[in-house]
Parts: structure tokens; C-alpha cells; sequence
């Protein structure tokens, strides 16, 4: 495991950005949404790290397709919070018709193609998807980590737990004026609630000498005393996703997908028992109110981290951040690495092309 935390031009180089969509993000899945949301004859379109998806549901089936009419290019579906009900996918450009595993059924005119035309020769492309954990979650690279591995501390840890059926009750997003990394380790630092949250999240995690943690190769784990018997279980997971479990049920996600070198997205997904809806905005300011609170912080460590930083010692209570920090080298190939970008860092035999361009300090 890394003992010192990644270097700062990590965290602002538009070249790891390229590497990050190119080998992270790829090599791992992404939770886009409840499974009891979709049901079945419906479709919902959504935009993962830049890629346009249509999850569909039919005779029993789950499936994930690109978004995007093999045609022209065109998106079949704009992205919406909520799914819709639909028997046929169709093109609004040219009116080519799918069903909902992705079989080209019509095509308008098909008679006077200019060259020759099979049905069968222009299916929506399909990306891997699987249901874990009352969750939906998609791979947009073709050789991901098994999923079990990924979720492997929550499945050793909390596997009863986690598998109980939930509804997306709530989900929000933002623009974070920083890295993703950074929002990510703030997320994984057990050193800062004390003093960064006294009144919110500190309260909910109670007493720093009463924390367990545990780690794996993918994930970590921050376990807090929670009532009578039970603990309130806070993952961090890769590539930038949290799980907060709550011995009641409810499960809160949090991701910070990223956009560019100086901002991510922050989104919240709320799931529990459908009994809880009417209590669900309340839950969600409550998470929102010490997220708020972290906004503050990572978007001043960002500028910090752009100004050039070398960062300090980790302490013990930071060791999920040197994790999953551990974990991203080891994906994104960054086995050793200086304080300063170097070709030699970035090149590797088996994808040159990276190393174009680190940017200068
Ligand atoms: S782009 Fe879809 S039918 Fe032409
Ligand atoms: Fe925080």
C-alpha cells in the first residue's frame, strides 16, 4: 500500500484525465441506479463519463445499450430522471425502430438503401451490466474487475445488508469546483470529521475511538457504533463511489464522477424501504448540510493542490485514502511515480500514446 499520498500534479493534468477514462474508469462498474427502478417495458437514458446509455427492461431481461443509432449517431433517448414505458426504441432523426434488446425491427424506406441492408447487420451496441445489491450497475470498458471483487469488503462484511430490496427514494446533483480525487479522498478521511463536521456527520459517526476500520485490496471500510447493536457502515469503493449502509436499511451513494482536471460531479442517491419517500428531503439536507461543509474544503484544496503542493504525511486515520490512492496506481499502471510528471512515468510499453504531453508547474 502507498505510504505517502499521490502527488499533486495528479490532480490537475489534463493528460491523467485522458488516462483516467481511458484505464480506470473502464476497468471498473458503475452503480447508475436502483433495479426497482426500471421495471419491466421500460427504458431509462442515462450519460456515463460521456457515454450515452439506455438501460432497458423486457421479458425478464436487463440490458444496457449505447445510445446511439447506429445510423447516423443519433441518441434514441434524451436522459431523464425518471424511465419511460415503451414497446419500440425510435429514432427521432430518421425514424429507425429497435426493440428493447436492441434488434433493429424497421427501418423507414428499406427498399432504396444504395448498397445492400439486413436488419440483423445494425443492432444498438450492448455495454455489460448486472443487478447487486438492489443496484444496477454497468461496465463501459470490455474486460471490468469482477464485481464481486470490487464490492468485495461489502459483501464480506455486509452482504445480508446490502442485498435487501430498496427504492431510489431521492437523487441530486452538483458541480464540485475540484478534482474528483480530491472529493474522493475527503470522502475516505476519517481524520477531518471531527473537526470539519462537530454537529453533522461527526454526530452520526460518534466517538473517533470507537471507529473499526477494515480494508481490502478494493475497498475500505469506516464502521461507527449505531444505536443499540448495530454499526453505521461507511465503504469507500473505486473508482470514486461511496456507500453509506445504515443497520435500518437505508443506503445512501455517493459518487464524484468526474468532468474535467478542476471539476467533478457530486451526486447523492438516496434508497430505502418506499415507506420512507415522504422523510426522504429531510434525509437528503441533512446529508447535503455536511457535504456542503466538505464543498468548502475540497475546492480549497484544490487550489492548494494546484498551486503546486507537496503533500504532507498521512496520518492513521487517512489510511482508506492511501487505499484506494494504492489502488488507482495499480490501474492506472502508476507503480512509482515523483513529485514531478515525467514521460517516463506516463509511458509504458503497452500504450505509448499517453505520454504526449504532462503539463509543466
Ligand atoms: S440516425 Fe437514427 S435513423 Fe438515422
Ligand atoms: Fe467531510
Amino acid at each position: 500500500m502507498n505510504t505517502t499520498f499521490l502527488p499533486a500534479w495528479l490532480y490537475t493534468d489534463p493528460v491523467i484525465v485522458q488516462r483516467e477514462r481511458q484505464r480506470y474508469a473502464p476497468r471498473l462498474w458503475h452503480p447508475l441506479t436502483a433495479s426497482t427502478a426500471l421495471a419491466e417495458g421500460q427504458v431509462q437514458a442515462f450519460e456515463l463519463l460521456g457515454v450515452p446509455i439506455l438501460l432497458t427492461r423486457s421479458q425478464g431481461a436487463l440490458r444496457c445499450l449505447i445510445n446511439r443509432c447506429p445510423h447516423r449517431g443519433v441518441a434514441l433517448q434524451q436522459p431523464s430522471q425518471q424511465p419511460q414505458t415503451c414497446r419500440r426504441l425510435v429514432c427521432p432523426y430518421h425514424g429507425w425502430t429497435y426493440d428493447l434488446a436492441g434488434q433493429l425491427l424497421a427501418a423507414a424506406r428499406e427498399g432504396d438503401f444504395v448498397g445492400s441492408f439486413e436488419r440483423s447487420d445494425w443492432p444498438l451496441m450492448p455495454l455489460q451490466c448486472r443487478e447487486l445489491g438492489g443496484l444496477i450497475w454497468v461496465a463501459i470498458g470490455p474486460d471490468p474487475l469482477p464485481l464481486e471483487q470490487q464490492l468485495d469488503l461489502v459483501l464480506q462484511e455486509a452482504e445480508a445488508l446490502f442485498a435487501w430490496p430498496r427504492e431510489l427514494l431521492l437523487r441530486q446533483s452538483h458541480v464540485l469546483n475540484c478534482n474528483w480525487k480530491i472529493a474522493h479522498d475527503n470522502t475516505l478521511d476519517d481524520y477531518h470529521v471531527a473537526i470539519a463536521h462537530p454537529t453533522t456527520l461527526h454526530r452520526e459517526q460518534g466517538p473517533v475511538r470507537l471507529y473499526r476500520h477494515a480494508l481490502s485490496d478494493h475497498a475500505s471500510l469506516l464502521a461507527t457504533p449505531y444505536g443499540e447493536v448495530g454499526e453505521f457502515l461507511t465503504f469507500g469503493l473505486a473508482p470514486w463511489t461511496h456507500l453509506l449502509l445504515w443497520p435500518d436499511g437505508r443506503l445512501a451513494l455517493i459518487q464524484f464522477p468526474p468532468i474535467d482536471p478542476g471539476h467533478c460531479y457530486m451526486e447523492v442517491c438516496l434508497l430505502g424501504d418506499g415507506a420512507l419517500k415522504p422523510q426522504a428531503q429531510v434525509w437528503m439536507e441533512e446529508v447535503q448540510t455536511f457535504l456542503a461543509e466538505d464543498r468548502r474544503l475540497v475546492e480549497a484544496a484544490q487550489v492548494g493542490y494546484a498551486s503546486g503542493l507537496v503533500p504532507g504525511p498521512p496520518h492513521r486515520l487517512e489510511q482508506r485514502i492511501l487505499q484506494q490512492q494504492s489502488l488507482y496506481c495499480r490501474l492506472m499502471d502508476l507503480e512509482t511515480f515523483g513529485s514531478e510528471p515525467t514521460t517516463s512515468v506516463l509511458m509504458t510499453a503497452e500504450h505509448p500514446g499517453v505520454a504526449t504531453a504532462p503539463s509543466p508547474h
